[in-house]
């Protein structure tokens, strides 16, 4: 890799920092990288209920340790995720020990233990927290998303998790973070939730867009309406989570070996808008986050068709910047 080329955060730095999500692996395959472009960090699962607390009463801290130890090493930011979400949760969270389904104070008490735990380790290492992720109902009409968490608990399970993690971590932002964010049903319902706790008092500070996006989808101009209506709503935006696939979520197809051109250059013409406009947004967005570091590895490459590679990121499969990322340093 040249060491001509420009800092992807150094370029940011009047803006906003750039993240990437990182596991106990990318930290040392990728730390090149890390260091060079990059001021934040998310674990990619390592901080995820099921990864942190397999089991009732076992903590399993030695993954998430690492990524905290790589962040705290070199000076970077780290984002908390997550706390409460329908997936990477264990089944035990929600079971008495004879089976049963837990009542609803046993519940918020299991989330309360385990939130003062982590947040006991990290402390203010850990600046902002997703705490609810996914809560947004995105396949019908209904409004929230069908989990134990509102099975339990009820609606309130969203409000009452701010307030145990605002509790626990005074200091911290917290941020209600969920996915297909500019899909117009969607982004009213997102916006609704948002708004809704803001106007109840609850402690939310911020609204994280994932942004898992292709080169496709969504159109720039549902991007724009998007940001523009998510930032009135007055809270701070992150961007947490963006790539961008090669292809639309139902192409299947599987024999390509590399991207072609055309669609490198309209990955490129997308990320370069994209970050234009987040620069325009700069006093509300406080984070703009890859979910990867470069194309060699990606969770796109299992999903939505299992093993199946794809090249959505900035840097190529042997870490070298893409179109992408020369049209978002250089501006
Ligand atoms: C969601 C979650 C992330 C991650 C991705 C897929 O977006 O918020 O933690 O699991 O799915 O990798």
């Amino acid at each position: 890799m040249s060491c001509q080329v420009q800092s992807l955060w150094e370029a940011y730095k009047d803006f906003f920092p750039i993240g990437a999500a990182v596991n106990a692996e990318t930290v040392k395959t990728h730390e090149e990288l890390l260091i060079k472009h990059f001021n934040s960090l998310t674990a990619e699962n390592e901080m995820k209920f099921s990864s942190l607390h397999p089991q009732d009463g076992v903590y399993e801290f030695k993954d998430a340790d690492l990524i905290h130890d790589f962040a705290k090493r070199h000076n970077m930011k780290l984002r908390g995720h997550t706390f409460v979400w329908h997936n990477q949760t264990p089944e035990w969270v929600f079971k008495n020990e004879d089976g049963t389904s837990v009542s609803r104070d046993l519940l918020l008490e299991r989330l309360k233990a385990h939130v003062h735990d982590v947040v006991k380790r990290y402390g203010n290492d850990v600046y902002c927290w997703d705490v609810v992720n996914e809560a947004v109902e995105d396949k019908t009409a209904q409004y929230l998303r069908d989990t134990k968490w509102l099975e339990i608990i009820g609606e309130s399970y969203i409000q009452k998790a701010f307030e145990i993690v605002n509790q626990a971590a005074p200091e911290a932002m917290l941020f209600y973070n969920d996915y297909n964010e500019c899909v117009p049903e969607k982004r009213e319902k997102i916006y609704k939730l948002v708004r809704t706790l803001k106007e109840n008092g609850v402690p939310i500070h911020g609204i994280g867009l994932q942004c898992h996006w292709n080169i496709f989808n969504p159109s720039f101009d549902e991007i724009q309406r998007s940001l523009e209506k998510y930032a009135s709503l007055g809270l701070k935006i992150q961007i947490t989570e963006m790539d961008i696939s090669v292809f639309t979520f139902e192409d299947q197809r599987r024999d390509l070996t590399e991207p072609t051109a055309e669609m490198i250059e309209k990955q490129a013409s997308l990320y370069a808008k994209a970050f234009k406009l987040f620069r325009e947004y700069k006093d509300v967005i406080n984070g703009v986050t890859l979910w990867g570091v470069a194309d060699d590895k990606t969770w796109l490459d299992d999903f939505p068709v299992r093993g199946r590679k794809n090249w959505p990121l900035l840097f190529d499969v042997e870490h070298n910047p893409k179109e992408a990322f020369y049209r978002i340093v250089q501006f």
